[in-house]
Parts: C-alpha cells; structure tokens; sequence
C-alpha cells in the first residue's frame, strides 16, 4: 500500500517535469452516475489531477434529475425564486475541508445556519420540555443555566471529546491516509473504528458523559442530524452530530457547490439520463475491461438506449440499492451491500401563526420555543426511523426563517420539520391551534404554503466496523460506503475525491509500466528506484 502510494506519486512528479501523455493517446473515457456530492466532487478532481498529470480523459456525469446536487437541494415559498430554503443538507462547518475551500475558490458566499439564533431552544419528550434555553441570553447566563441541569463537566467532556475526534478524522485528507482504497482499512487505521463500533451511548459512557447529557442534549443532536437516537446509532455518527461549531451555509443553496464543481470539471453533463445497466466488455487492443452503459431518459422512460461511449472507468456515485441499476456478469467483484436506510420526511410550510402553547401544554401566555429539538420519553423504546421517534413523534420542528406571502405582502414565518411519517393535518392543526384542512392550505388554512418530500436520508448507521470498499470491480468504483461510517455533504464529497485519486494513480502506475516496456517515457528504473528508497 505504502509503496503503491509513493510510486504514484514518484512517477507524477517525474512526469510532470518531463513529459506529457502522447497525443495519440486516446482519451481515457469515465463514466460517473450520479451528479450528487460525490459524484461531482470525483468530476471535479477527476480533472484536476488528470491535467496536473497530463492525461486526456473524457469524464460523462450521469445525472437521473435534470439537476445537479442529489439530496442538496432548496425550495422556494410561494414558488418564488428570491426566497429560498435548504430542503436537503443545510449546513456545513469549516473544518470540512472540500466544502470550506470550494466556497473560497468559487467565490461563494455563507450564512449562518438556518434558525434565528436569538431564538429559544427547547428539548421535548413528548410529555414536556426537559430543558430550554434562550440563546438571546449572555453566554455566562447559558452556562449556568446548562450548568445547573447537566453540570461542568458532561458538556466539557463532550465538546473535548468531540474535538479530539473530529482531529482523528482529520488526518484522512492528506498522506499517508489519503488516498484509501478501503475504508475499511482506514477506519481502523485512524482508530475511529473504535467509535463506529459500537452505540452513541456506550462511547458517551466510556467516556464519563453524564446519562442525562447524553439523554436531553446529544440525543436531541443525533435526532435532528441522523433521525436517531444513541441506544442505536453508532458512535462516530453520535458524535459528528455535535460537531456543529461555527456551522455554515451558502447563501442561495449549497448545491451551488457541486454544481460549480461539474461546470469546472467540463464533463460532459448527461441530465435527466437514468443509468439502469452497466456491462462488462473487452477492449481488444488492451486486456482492460470496458464499460457499457444503458440509459433511459426522463422522457422516455421505458425506452432503455445503449449509451453510445464506452468506459474505462465507472464511478456509482449514488446509494447502489436505490439506484435503480443492474450490473452484469463480471462488473462488481462482489455484490454491493444494501444497508438500512432512514426514511426522513422532511416538511417546509408558511403560515403567519407560531405554535400553539396548547400543543407542547404551556400555559396561553408561553410562548413555545422557535427550534424544538426532542428526545425520548421515559416509556419510549430506542430505536431508529418511525420505530425511534418516541412519544414526541416527530424529530425537529423549527422555524427557518420568514418569506414575504405575495398575496399580503406580509411577512409569514417559515417552518421545517422532520419526521419519520407524513404529517398529518390533524397533527398540524393541534400544532397551530387552528383546523389545517385535508387540502393543508386553502381560503381558511393557517398554512399558506406546503411543500413534503421524503428521503432515504442516510442509513441508520447502526454500529459496525466494516465498510463497503471504494474498489468494487476492475476499474469500477463506489462512493456511498463512506455513508455508513459518516453520512455528510463533506464525507461524501471526500469519497468522491478519493476515487478521482485512486482512478489517477492508477493510471499512473500503467503509464509508467508501459513506458518502461517501450523505454519511452524516460523515466529510468533506476531512477524510480532512488526515488522509491
Ligand atoms: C433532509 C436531509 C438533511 C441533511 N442534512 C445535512 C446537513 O445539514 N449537512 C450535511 O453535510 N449533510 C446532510 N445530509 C446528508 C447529505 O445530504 C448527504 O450525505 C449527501 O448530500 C449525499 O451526497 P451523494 O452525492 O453521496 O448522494 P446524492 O446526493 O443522493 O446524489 C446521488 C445522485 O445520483 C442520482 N442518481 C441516482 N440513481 C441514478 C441512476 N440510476 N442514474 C443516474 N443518476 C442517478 C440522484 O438523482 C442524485 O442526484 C442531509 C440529508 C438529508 C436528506
Ligand atoms: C488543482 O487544485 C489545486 C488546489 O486547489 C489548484 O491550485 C490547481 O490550480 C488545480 N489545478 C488544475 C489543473 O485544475
Ligand atoms: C466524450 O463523451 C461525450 C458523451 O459522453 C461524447 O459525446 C464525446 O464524443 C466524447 N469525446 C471524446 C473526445 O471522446
Ligand atoms: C429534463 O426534463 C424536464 C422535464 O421532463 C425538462 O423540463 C428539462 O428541460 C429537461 N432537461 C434537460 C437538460 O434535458
Ligand atoms: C474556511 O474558509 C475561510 C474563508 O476562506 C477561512 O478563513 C478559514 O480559515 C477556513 N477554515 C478552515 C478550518 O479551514
Ligand atoms: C465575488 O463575489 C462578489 C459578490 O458576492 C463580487 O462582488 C466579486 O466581484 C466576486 N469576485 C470575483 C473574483 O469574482
């Protein structure tokens, strides 16, 4: 691995001070499906190394919507495209490297994550709120407030511990850690399979993080991010759940990331093209398999078309067992496993009413907070998805904002919930204090404007210490196993990387080998060698 590693980079650096590919040299064609964060992020810095390198390649993004971003993705209130709001991710922080730099270097601009932060927040059990806090107030006034429920030293413990992780994980992005052909093997490398190995709650445990901490505050994190609760979710993914610091956006909507990442990659953009088959060929000039693909079209959907280019290489970039795909004999070396996905029902609504006292059983005059996060009630059982959502019954509902209702010109606020179900108009009408009809809006409904969609958001990452391997069949490459061991726009975007190296050093290493056949590279042997030792 190690001397693979410095092989490639050894022949990259001599290659490029001396020569560059052949011209005659065929374009090396790669097919990448799926136009989400990893998808774009592997067009990306498929084209960044291979120009550094010399190499021609011809990079084909397929994409099934006629957008770019997959599960990143904004909405607009009143179907006005001034006012919008993340549907999908929504947030990042600034130790994701990829993300952080990209808005650097596409000249983006951020936000502060979504809710108002003068507003209070508050821990519902479903019974009542075990904590709130009012984020308007000095920080010493809500560390005595914390203080006094959960003490010094759970949320200390916490955070450190975090932080410690979080630097852990860190060390992935630069050699000898990167590139990773299994993650597997990475993750035990960096030690965090010690983490994803078992629950939230044992790591907290171990850790000396109080019980009732990890109950109210973490649990209420791992709710919101991965739908979970820590009985069930494994460590590492309970932990990124509280790495939220300094957490950011981009104004206008973070799938502007990938989306300018494809443009810059200048692969060739096949939208509404839905990969269904991926074949094993031979190429007869080379014992290199190729690829073919067949497609169907948003328009013609029941028409399945050979696609006309074939590939070297094929990067699935996108949840295999949703995808939709076949792959015939000889493409993946083994089958790709299909793992337990959270179902998240993610629901955006205007209306000019805030939430009913009468809901969360406050009195008339109390106000209810503006982000409700919950946790488990003590009769709850802990699990994960629609069985997981406890007593409360739903994960978050906050308030995301305001937008201006064309028809009043009034200012309404905006509203975001996570569930495990749809939500029901009798469930938004006890919300609101007023009948939400069956139409949910209409002449008389306090919501004005209704927007649902469901996600298989990201696998319920129950505990386990190994993962589906980005290598997946000759020249065949698979970016979602890095969602079970950390499901983020970044992670993914990471693994996306990742393959883009892989595919680059791999090219490498064939260069260089058919160049010391034909001596024409000139590069010597001897010269590897010196540089190798
Ligand atoms: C509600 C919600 C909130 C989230 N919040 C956050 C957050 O705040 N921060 C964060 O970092 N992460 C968050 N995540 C997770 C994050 O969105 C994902 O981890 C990440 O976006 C996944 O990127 P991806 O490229 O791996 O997959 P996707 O974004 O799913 O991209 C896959 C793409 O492949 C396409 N595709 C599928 N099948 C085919 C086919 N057969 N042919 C062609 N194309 C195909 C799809 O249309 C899609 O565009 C959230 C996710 C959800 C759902
Ligand atoms: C590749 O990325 C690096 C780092 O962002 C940048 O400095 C360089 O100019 C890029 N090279 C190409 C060829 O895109
Ligand atoms: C690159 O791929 C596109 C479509 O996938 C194809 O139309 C084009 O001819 C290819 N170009 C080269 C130089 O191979
Ligand atoms: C994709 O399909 C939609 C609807 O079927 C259409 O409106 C859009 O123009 C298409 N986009 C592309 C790039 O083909
Ligand atoms: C994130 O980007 C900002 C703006 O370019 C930069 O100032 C900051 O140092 C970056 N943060 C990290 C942790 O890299
Ligand atoms: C970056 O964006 C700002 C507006 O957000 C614009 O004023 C500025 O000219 C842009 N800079 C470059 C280099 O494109």
């Amino acid at each position: 691995m190690k001397l693979r590693l410095e092989l490639a980079a050894a022949v990259a650096a001599l290659v490029e001070c001396c020569s560059a590919w052949p011209s005659d040299q065929p374009f090396r064609q790669i097919a990448i499906i799926g136009a989400g964060a990893a998808g774009s992020s592997a067009a990306y810095f498929l084209r960044n190394y291979t120009t550094h390198a010399g190499f021609h390649v011809n990079i084909t993004l397929f994409e099934k919507t006629d957008r770019i971003g997959g599960r990143t993705l904004t909405v607009n209130p009143f179907n006005d495209l001034a006012q919008l709001f993340e549907l999908g991710a929504s947030i990042f922080v600034p130790v994701n490297h990829i993300l952080n730099d990209s808005v650097t270097e596409f000249n983006l601009s951020t936000r502060a994550a979504e809710t108002d932060s003068s507003s209070i927040i508050g821990i519902w059990d479903g019974d009542r709120f075990v904590f709130t806090l009012d984020r308007s107030q000095p920080s010493w006034w809500k560390g005595l407030k914390v203080a006094l429920r959960y003490g010094l030293t759970s949320p200390w413990r916490a955070e450190q511990f975090t932080a410690a992780t979080i630097a852990k994980f860190l060390r992935i992005y630069d050699a000898p850690f990167f590139p990773f052909p299994s993650l597997t093997q990475r993750a035990q490398d960096l030690g965090l399979d010690a983490f994803t190995g078992v629950t939230g709650e044992q790591v907290l445990k171990e850790n000396k993080i109080g019980a009732l901490y990890a109950h109210d505050v973490v649990q209420a994190s791992t709710r919101v991010n991965y739908a979970s609760n820590i009985a069930v979710l494994h460590g590492l993914h309970t932990l990124v759940s509280l790495a939220a610091n300094g957490a950011i956006g981009v104004r206008g909507g973070n799938w502007q990331i990938f989306s300018e990442m494809a443009r810059r990659s200048s692969a060739f953009l096949a939208l509404n093209t839905t990969v269904v088959a991926i074949d094993k060929g031979e190429d007869a000039a080379s014992d290199r398999p190729r690829y073919t693909l067949q497609t169907t079209s948003g328009i013609a959907p029941d028409d399945t078309t050979t696609y006309p280019v074939a590939f070297d290489n094929v990067i699935i970039a996108t949840p295999y067992q949703f995808s939709g795909m076949s792959a015939g004999l000889g493409v993946l070396d083994s089958p790709i496993e299909a793992v337990p996905y959270v179902e998240l029902h993610v629901t955006i609504f205007t209306s000019p009413s805030w939430f009913s006292p009468r809901f969360f059983g406050l009195r008339s005059s109390q106000k209810p907070p503006g982000l409700v996060l919950t946790t488990l009630a003590s009769t709850d059982t802990p699990d994960s998805g629609v069985a997981g959502a406890g007593k409360a019954g739903f994960f978050s509902l906050s308030n995301i904002g305001k937008a201006i209702n064309p028809k009043t010109l009034r200012e309404e606020n905006v509203y975001k919930v996570f569930s495990p179900e749809a939500l029901t108009p009798d469930f938004l009408s006890r919300l609101l204090g007023s009948t939400v009809p069956e139409t949910f809006t209409g002449e008389a409904s306090p919501i004005t404007w209704y927007h649902a969609h469901v996600f298989h958001s990201y696998p319920k990452a129950y505990p386990r210490v190994k993962f589906q391997d980005p290598v997946v069949g000759q020249g065949v490459y698979y970016t979602a196993g890095m969602e079970s061991f950390i499901s983020t726009m970044e992670t993914n975007a990471l693994m996306g990387k990742n393959v883009a190296r892989l595919i680059v050093d791999d090219m490498l290493i064939t260069r260089s080998s058919s160049g010391l056949e034909r001596g024409g590279d000139g590069v010597a042997w001897e010269d590897k060698q010196r540089i190798l030792n």
